[in-house]
């Protein structure tokens, strides 16, 4: 097959929602459909749930599974599918942030009782940023919630983006009875039944006697005025502005018992878009285009301290992969070969020959990759990475054995080159400050110095309430900010300047007393 033929059958997204809303489930029905598993419940949940935070080796041996699925491929009728996992923990949520660089769309799973809930409005933001088009699913439709309506309302205004309603319920709950697609204009009846799939009844249009007949004619005339308040509100649903990021489309169903999921499927593979070109710092770079290149969006750490490898999950943006090849590593300037990468197809993972714009190849490594770093034939490309955000979480990083200061320096170092966490080194008196989102990245990273680098760690407290990248275009008024808070400026590991605000008051008084500096919550500005 041509290049430009194996693009355009890629379809490469990841599926978000806050924990416990369905995720794992719809991934698992999903691979059903694409016959890369036979049974439900062979998906093991990467998730990290319901564990206390403290028993965090439960949490290793769960990331150990979730190599194996870090990235599941499978053919679809035409399409080739390649679905991102996402760590369910939402102290992990930088590896999310980081995995939806990598994508080309993205599938929400929301919970139709609960609505939207925090994570997924942060996630939904991060999407925003790369005008990433999103498709909605409201889940759990066998279950008593909300109002559809309301789902809707409540869909736009948190997640800040136009909704259009592909599918419509008949009910939900207890008297749950199927869903009406409006994008195919065909009835799906509900049997709660785990492992099969509904029930279709053929139908000319919503005004179909059949439908009555399936439904009784109460609920089809709720129907046919559902359908009616439907047109009237939302305008018709535009497949360009789905692909800018404008709109997105609502399907309703229950993942649990495979219901709606085959819908959202056969129209995700025909709307969701292949791989695009992507803007890298010297051009935009076409998949099609003959020379290969591509990055790191996610170094997954091997926990086995005998065999202290990694795998560089690299993301093809442009050409064809192909092993042995000599690819040029930018950041180091060096020329590298790669004898076995590997493919994630049907839950395996095996050595691959080539890969195409859209695909994730996993490169065994030992400490040449940093996330964001860019592969290429030889032309000098660097693709921009996700800009890091404040941390929520601060602590000094001290150390506990000072025979081991090397080994924590490396330690430190390489975890963050991973992306563990974020290093920031206060200017004033050259402490460490380790930045996270939440308390169990602290203990991760405490255990991985220690097992994997024989380097101990201790914690303490600082306050703090957030990191802001800061900068002017005067650079009297930056230098005079730089002196007046020198006890709070830090530098991090890039190098930016990054002022420390110990609380929300300070951060504003900061900002009315420097007008001339401008302060950032996140890297990239
Ligand atoms: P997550 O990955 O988003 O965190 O969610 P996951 O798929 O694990 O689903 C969370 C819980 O919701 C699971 O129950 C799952 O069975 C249930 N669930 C998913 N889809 C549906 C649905 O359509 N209807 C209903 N009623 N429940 C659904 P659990 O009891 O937490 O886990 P398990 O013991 O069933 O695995």
């Amino acid at each position: 097959m041509a290049l430009k033929e194996e693009i355009a059958r890629r379809r490469t997204f990841a599926i978000i929602s806050h924990p416990d809303a369905g995720k794992t489930t719809l991934t698992e029905k999903l691979l059903l459909f694409g016959g890369a598993i036979h049974i439900a419940g062979a998906v093991k949940s990467n998730k990290i749930k319901k564990t206390a935070t403290s028993d965090w080796m439960e949490i290793e041996k769960q990331r150990g599974i979730s190599v194996a699925t870090s990235v599941m491929g499978f053919n679809y009728g035409d399409y080739k599918i390649n679905i991102l996992d996402t760590p369910g923990h939402q102290d992990f949520a930088e590896d999310t942030y980081r995995t939806l660089t990598a994508v080309d769309s993205v599938i929400i799973v929301v919970d139709v009782a609960k609505g939207v809930e925090r994570q997924t409005r942060k996630l939904m933001e991060v999407c925003r940023m790369r005008n990433t088009p999103v498709i909605i699913f409201v889940n759990k439709l066998d279950r008593e919630g909300r109002d559809p309506f309301d789902i809707l309302d409540e869909l736009e205004s948190e997640l800040k983006i136009a909704v259009r309603p592909l599918s419509w319920p008949i009910n939900i709950g207890e008297k749950f009875k199927g869903v009406y697609n409006i994008y195919e204009h065909s009835l799906d009846l509900f049997t709660p039944d785990k492992q099969r799939v509904s029930e279709r009844v053929e139908i000319d249009s919503v005004d179909d006697p059949r439908v009555d007949e399936a439904v009784g004619e109460k609920d089809a005339s709720k129907l046919r005025e559902d359908l009616e308040l439907i047109e009237g509100v939302y305008p018709e649903f535009d497949e360009q502005a789905y692909l800018r990021g404008e709109v997105a489309p609502v399907f309703f169903g229950s993942a649990l018992n495979t219901f709606g999921v085959k819908e959202l499927l056969d129209c995700f593979v025909k709307i969701a878009p292949a791989p695009k070109p992507v803007m890298a710092e010297e051009r935009e770079v076409k998949p099609d285009e003959e020379g290969f290149s591509g990055f790191v969006f996610k170094i997954h750490a091997n926990m086995d301290p005998n065999h202290r490898s990694c795998i560089a999950f690299v993301k093809v943006c442009s050409g064809k992969f192909e092993r042995n090849a000599p690819y040029k590593h930018m950041r180091l300037g060096k020329s590298l070969k790669f004898a076995a990468p590997t493919a994630f197809m049907a839950q395996k993972k095996s050595i691959v020959d080539e890969a195409y714009p859209g695909d994730i190849v996993g490169i065994p490594d030992t400490g040449n990759f940093k996330i964001g770093d860019t592969l290429t034939s030889g032309e000098s490309i660097h693709y921009k990475g996700l800009p890091s955000f404040s941390p929520e979480m601060f602590k000094y990083i001290e150390n506990a054995d000072p025979m081991k200061s090397k080994q924590l320096d490396k330690g430190i170092q390489q975890l963050m080159d991973e992306g563990v966490a974020q290093l920031f080194t206060n200017q004033f008196n050259g402490r460490r400050i380790i930045g996270t989102v939440g308390q169990l990245q602290f203990e991760v990273i405490q255990y991985r110095l220690e097992h994997e680098y024989g380097a101990q760690c201790r914690w303490e407290p600082i306050s703090l309430y957030k990191a802001c990248w800061i900068e002017s275009d005067d650079d009297e008024a930056l230098a005079a900010f730089k002196k007046r808070k020198h006890q709070f400026m830090a530098t991090d590991k890039e190098g930016r300047d990054v002022f420390l605000a110990d609380s929300n008051y300070v951060l504003q008084m900061a900002q009315s007393d420097f007008p001339k500096i401008r302060f950032h919550f996140s890297s990239e500005f």
